[in-house]
């Protein structure tokens, strides 16, 4: 009776993978065995026929068969459907029996695995989860868990859950300030989250959370929803105000500036040195205190800048690190500071009050404070011959004066100074010399009073030495007195010439120090003056013994012509007429030499030049589209001579006028429609033009070109580029349709083309043009000819495909779809 309904099932819909029976998929000795088998399958379904070998009669199957599988006349089979979320795996054994019963063979282990279906659906572990989030949290960093259980096995798709936000209340400008992690449930600040939510103003948001099973990639996966309340609370996370340390503190270290605080207890707290200072003198304390642990200095570093940190025991930031400024306020820790050495010189006859000379000290404190601003005093004279206070200083300026007589020098050459430079706090001692030197009362006399004639090219180097020159002085030596500064007072109106005076020997050395130029200064006559530092006494002047003279000629080297500018430009109006002036170059020759002009590099042959004039005209139509900035370059050759020439270059930039017809943007061809239409088609097609303005070239309008197509056709524009073409009807006949259609820009002038669509009304096969009607004309053109051939054989491999197709269909189901209708047609709209 068993066979007979065993005969019913369908062995097909068995489902059987992993099996170690070698003899057959169905049927084998008895031996273990692994099966996989979905759960939830019909009940009565057979697993595999065990053969048995005498003298083995039956067979006995125990273990966990959970009263689900049995066996019997040696086929394992199952009673019930499976489920796996019961249990995942059967451990089966399976002996062979003689007819006395005693176990012949085996037991052998029997495996059955239950694959997973998706039987079950995913569910929030609870309906309503509420929460809390700092304002300016950190983006992507989670703030709380929604979870979702799903019984389906965890390593399928089945149980793979997806979590998603549905909604957002409130939600501004579309803006999510929350996201989930589509694996995790965790929901975090988005960055706009970051940035923009404020409990002030609110504090409030409701999130609708879904969950899919199925990895949410499945139509058919299961979902739930549930609500999520957040709330918003104050950031008290944020920078501390600006500290302010006194310097150079000697209260016992460290000593507490400021405090930092995270949101919740529990956080770990560091300082960032990004100033990577070798000694950072700040540090924190795991409640947040902030220290400085040793005296600053303002003189050294008067800011810094640092970050404190939170972070979670993990040692993820909390939030973004907030800025500590600390402003170090200066006390009066520096005394003055001396410049390195003084030395003043006076002559002997100088009178009561006049300027010896400026001490400069220095503070290193805060400028501009009284900490830095100095006092100067003098407390000693060194000697005091012939008197004491023979000096005098500016309190506040350091300028040091006479102040009580002239100086002689057989009574004391040298002075040396104490003086007293204090800041609000220090004294600092800064000395000073004073040298009593001879009075200037003679001047330089030149040894010669006429250096002569001298006659250099003009391209003379730069830095040359032409020429020595020596006054003497007989004040004493090494003084301000006798030193001598050369001038040039007459003949270098320019500053072509320098002298510089050799201190050991007081000679002067007369450099090129500006390229000599023949053309503007041939020949010139240059005075030298000779002159101390110190002033003369009175009674003594400069003499004619003081000045010397020269001559220098400069010889001509031939230039080339010298253009006014390296790069000339003109603009002009790309529908210049033939003959325009459209601008002028103009070179000179240093020598004077006549010039005359040319053009070379004139590739279009679009200009001429004038040889004399240097006028350059337009030789022939201009045209932007072609050539919009046109480069030449023009040439000035002397006449005569060496007829050396130069070069410069002419740059025509050429504004753009509307001379160009609208056209269409690319080539259409191969358009076609399937005949018969069922129902208005349409196609879209675009329009450029060659001119430059954007203002027209965006701007077109699109008409039919003939009257009489008005019935069948419309044209109708989208935009300033685009316009569609549409039938009005559907009856039209198979063949080729020419529409013509008129293009207008909207520049000045405007210009207007007309263009030509060419449309095929075909029928079709998979949506190609099938059968080309001949044209109205009726005479198929070449190209025609091939694409017949080409849909030709096309349609026969599409036919023997399907007979293919249906011959192997037919063992199965049946019922071939109709190949011949179209499906997918191109440009419809
Ligand atoms: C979700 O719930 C399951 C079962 O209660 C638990 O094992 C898992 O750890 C939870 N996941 C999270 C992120 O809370
Ligand atoms: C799930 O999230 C990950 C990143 O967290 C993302 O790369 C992935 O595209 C998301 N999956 C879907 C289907 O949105
Ligand atoms: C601190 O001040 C004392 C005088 O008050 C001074 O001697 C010392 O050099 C100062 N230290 C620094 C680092 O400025
Ligand atoms: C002045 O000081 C310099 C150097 O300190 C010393 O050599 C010189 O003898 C002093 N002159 C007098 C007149 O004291
Ligand atoms: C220098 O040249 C001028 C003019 O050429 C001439 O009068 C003068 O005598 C010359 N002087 C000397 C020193 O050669
Ligand atoms: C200039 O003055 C000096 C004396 O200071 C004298 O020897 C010389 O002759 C004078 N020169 C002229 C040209 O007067
Ligand atoms: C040449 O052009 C300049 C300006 O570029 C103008 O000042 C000058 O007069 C012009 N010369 C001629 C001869 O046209
Ligand atoms: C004009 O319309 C076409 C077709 O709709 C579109 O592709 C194109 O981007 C549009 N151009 C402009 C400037 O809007």
């Amino acid at each position: 009776m068993a066979s007979t309904w065993l005969h019913f099932l369908c062995l097909l819909t068995l489902y059987l993978a992993g099996s170690h029976g070698q003899e057959g998929k169905f049927s084998g000795p008895l031996k273990p065995m692994t099966f996989s088998i979905f759960e939830g399958q019909e009940s009565n379904q057979i697993i595999f026929q065990f053969k048995a070998n005498s003298p083995a009669a039956k067979f006995e199957l125990t273990g966990e068969t959970d009263g689900i599988f049995m066996i019997e006349d040696g086929l394992l089979y199952c009673t019930k459907a499976l489920d796996r979320e019961t249990r995942a795996v059967h451990h089966l054994q399976l002996a062979a029996l003689d007819s006395q019963g005693k176990i012949v063979e085996g037991p052998v282990p029997i495996t059955i695995e239950v694959k997973d279906i998706n039987d079950n659906r995913p569910t929030f572990l609870q309906s309503k989860y509420e929460g809390s989030v700092r304002q300016n949290s950190r983006p992507g960093k989670p703030f709380m868990y929604v979870n979702a259980t799903d019984l389906d096995d965890p390593n399928t798709l089945n149980g793979q859950l997806f979590y998603q936000i549905v909604i957002q209340l409130p939600l501004v400008n579309n803006v999510m300030y929350f996201q989930i992690n589509n694996k995790t449930g965790a929901i975090s600040l988005t960055q706009e989250g970051s940035q923009e939510l404020d409990p002030a103003k609110n504090s409030f948001y409701n999130l609708v959370v879904s969950v899919k099973d199925m990895g949410g990639q499945d139509e058919n996966s299961f979902s739930h929803t549930t609500s999520v309340d957040i709330t918003v609370r104050e950031n008290i996370w944020k920078a501390p105000e600006q500290v302010e340390i006194t310097e150079n503190s000697t209260e016992p270290h460290p000593i507490k500036i400021t405090q930092v605080q995270w949101n919740d207890p529990g956080a770990y707290y560091s300082l960032v040195n990004k100033e990577k200072l070798p000694h950072f003198p700040f540090s924190i304390d795991q409640e947040g205190n902030i220290y400085v642990t040793q005296p600053l200095d303002r003189e050294e570093k008067e800011s810094h800048l640092f970050y404190a940190t939170a972070k979670d025991e993990s040692g993820k930031l909390l939030a973004y690190p907030v800025e500590v400024h600390v402003k170090v306020v200066d006390i009066n820790d520096n005394p003055p500071i001396c410049p390195a050495m003084t030395v003043f010189e006076v002559q002997e006859n100088e009178i009561v009050g006049s300027s010896i000379g400026y001490l400069s000290a220095s503070d290193m404190d805060e400028a501009n404070t009284v900490n830095s601003i100095l006092k100067y005093k003098l407390i000693d004279q060194t000697p005091k011959v012939p008197s004491d206070e023979l000096f005098l200083i500016e309190e506040y300026e350091g300028k040091v004066q006479l102040g009580k007589r002239s100086l002689k020098k057989q009574d004391n050459p040298q002075y040396n100074l104490t003086v007293e430079v204090a800041d609000k706090d220090f004294q600092t001692l800064c000395f000073v010399q004073v040298h009593v030197i001879d009075i200037n009362d003679q001047i330089p006399i030149f040894k010669v009073s006429d250096y002569g004639n001298m006659t250099l090219p003009e391209d003379t180097a730069i830095g040359s030495t032409i020429l020595v020159i020596e006054a003497t002085d007989e004040d004493e030596p090494f003084t301000g007195s006798s030193k001598i500064l050369y001038k040039i007072v007459e003949g270098d109106p320019e500053g072509r010439l320098e002298v510089v005076t050799d201190p050991q020997t007081n000679a002067g050395y007369v450099t090129i120090k500006q390229a000599l130029d023949f053309e503007a200064q041939p020949v010139a006559n240059i005075v030298f003056k000779a002159e101390n530092p110190e002033p003369l006494v009175s009674g003594v002047s400069y003499n004619a013994s003081s000045y010397a003279s020269f001559r220098l000629t400069v010889t001509d080297v031939n230039e080339a012509p010298v253009f006014s500018q390296r790069i000339f430009q003109a603009k002009v109006s790309e529908d210049a007429a033939v003959g325009t002036r459209l601008g002028n170059v103009t070179a000179r020759d240093p020598e004077g030499l006549a010039m005359r002009y040319s053009l070379s590099g004139d590739r279009r042959g679009w200009l001429k030049i004038d040889s004399v004039t240097g006028e350059i005209f337009s030789a022939a139509p201009l045209d932007r589209e072609t050539e919009s900035l046109y480069r030449v370059r023009v040439v000035a050759t002397e006449i005569g001579g060496s007829a050396l020439r130069s070069e410069a270059e002419f740059h025509l930039a050429l504004t753009d006028v509307n001379d160009n017809p609208p056209r269409l943007a690319k080539e259409y061809t191969g358009l076609f429609f399937c005949h018969p239409l069922s129902a208005a088609e349409s196609l879209i097609f675009e329009v450029t033009d060659d001119d430059q303005q954007s203002l027209w070239r965006s701007q077109f309008t699109f008409a039919l070109g003939r009257e009489s197509l008005q019935n069948d056709w419309q044209v109708s524009k989208i935009n300033g580029t685009h316009a569609r073409l549409s039938t009005k009807h559907t009856r039209f006949e198979e063949g080729v349709y020419e529409i013509p259609i008129v293009l207008s820009d909207e520049g000045k002038p405007p210009m207007q083309g007309t263009v030509s669509l060419s449309v095929t009304f075909c029928q079709c096969v998979e949506g190609s043009c099938f059968r080309q009607a001949g044209s109205h004309d009726g005479i198929p053109t070449v190209g025609m000819a091939v694409g017949i051939l080409l849909t030709t054989l096309l349609v026969i491999a599409g036919i023997l495909a399907v007979v293919f197709y249906r011959m192997k269909k037919d063992e199965g189901k049946g019922n071939v779809e109709n190949p011949q209708s179209p499906e997918a047609k191109p440009l419809r709209s």
